[in-house]
């Protein structure tokens, strides 16, 4: 049985889904001849680790309880007297994580990312040197400043990252296969925002905009702060990562990054309410008259991420209404790529593009598939 340790930063949605796949898979696991032992979870505040990270494990019994706690709302100090682990907290826990990173190198450890911290890039880039993998569900590390970007990518087969773009779609591995057979990329266009390509289907069904926006955020489907999803941020993140792939050297500042909404109604000057009740409705004119020009071209209105030789850059464009991206209905993610084997028909990708589930399940086969690398 190949033993494959595992340290998880970050026990939120996905974080949480993911240590649960990993207690569900066992039997099929041990039927590939693998299995995943937990030796540690850290979260901004606690780090919870075995005494022993050469040999020892959290069990699964332990790691449902951290799950059913951190669900709680509660902190994972309280699983300090449990017996079965050290708990740390404050400064101490960066330096245990690194001190758990160095024993990298003799164990093939996957240093699992699922937080949604910038602050975990100091980290990662020194266990990458300890040798460790590093699989992400964090998009941050990924669009840090190219310096330090080039660190974290300077292991390329001790890197995952398909659940950043797109959650479980397969969107990195097929871009990266397609590199890989020298295929040249001429263009990636896709909606890469689930409540997005919502919230730009409904609209174009003729609702209001701001109608639109409100039923999404009471259905769950945006950030508490829709201005979150609006902003374009989380997309741009996505293209910065797959502009990369391609070899641009690019960072986010140098991107073009259109937010639904102006400067002026931003959550550091407009309050969230006034926002979604007065806010909103001064938009509603604006996006219905370009739905209008859009429709008169044959088009619909897609927000989008765009790169091609010229641009990266992602907001509101016109597409056909018989291409994928135009018949996007409701929250999938569509991806369509452009090349020299998919000239005039791309390669479309398809499906949900968010949700912890699929999200940690994309996690979950990036683990698996570092095992290769460790005879
Ligand atoms: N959910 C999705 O559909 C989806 C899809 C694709 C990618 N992702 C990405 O997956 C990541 C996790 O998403 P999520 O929905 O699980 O987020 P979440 O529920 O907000 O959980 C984030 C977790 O990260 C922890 N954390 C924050 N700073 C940390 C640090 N410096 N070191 C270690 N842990 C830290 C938080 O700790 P506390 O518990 O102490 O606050 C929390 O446990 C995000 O980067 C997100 O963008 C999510």
């Amino acid at each position: 049985m190949k033993n494959l340790p595992v340290f998880l930063m970050g026990c939120g949605g996905v974080g949480r889904q993911l240590l649960q796949h990993i207690v569900s898979c066992r039997s099929l696991h041990a039927k590939q001849g693998v299995h995943l032992r937990v030796v540690g979870v850290c979260d901004s505040k606690y780090l919870v680790v075995v005494a022993d990270v050469l040999t020892a494990e959290l069990d699964d019994s332990f790691l449902l309880e951290v799950c059913r706690v951190k669900s709680n709302g509660s902190s994972l100090q309280t699983l300090a007297n449990s017996g079965v682990c050290q708990v740390f907290s404050g400064p101490e826990v960066l330096q245990k994580v690194v001190d758990i990173g160095r024993l990298g190198k003799s164990t093939g450890l996957a240093f699992v990312d699922c937080s949604a911290s910038a602050e975990t890039i100091g980290v990662l880039n020194q266990v990458v040197d300890f040798g460790c993998c590093v699989v992400l569900a964090n998009k941050k590390p990924l669009t840090v400043p190219m310096e330090d970007y080039d660190k974290l990518v300077s292991q390329p087969r001790r890197l995952r990252h398909e659940s950043t773009v797109g959650a479980g779609l397969p969107v990195i591995a097929s871009l990266n296969r397609i590199i890989s057979s020298g295929d040249p990329v001429y263009r990636i266009i896709g909606s890469l925002s689930g409540t997005l390509g919502y919230v730009m289907s409904e609209v174009e069904d003729g609702k209001p905009l701001s109608q639109v926006v409100n039923a999404a955020k009471s259905l769950g489907y945006t950030e508490p702060d829709p201005r979150d999803d609006l902003g374009g941020m989380d997309v741009a993140r996505k293209a910065l990562i797959l502009a990369r792939l391609l070899g641009r050297r690019l960072n986010l500042d140098n991107m073009k990054i259109e937010s639904l909404y102006p400067e002026e109604m931003g959550p550091g000057v407009m309050p969230l309410e006034d926002f979604l009740v007065n806010g909103l409705p001064l938009l509603d004119q604006k996006i219905e008259d370009r739905i209008k020009q859009a429709s008169a071209n044959g088009n619909v209105l897609r927000y989008v991420c765009l790169i091609d030789d010229a641009r990266c850059e992602v907001g509101i464009q016109e597409v056909p209404k018989d291409s994928a991206l135009g018949r996007l209905r409701g929250s999938d993610n569509v991806v369509e790529i452009y090349s020299r084997c998919y000239e005039k028909q791309p390669l479309v990708i398809q499906g949900a593009g968010a949700g912890n589930d699929t999200t940690a399940a994309g996690v979950l086969a990036d683990i698996l598939d570092i095992q290769d690398l460790f005879p």
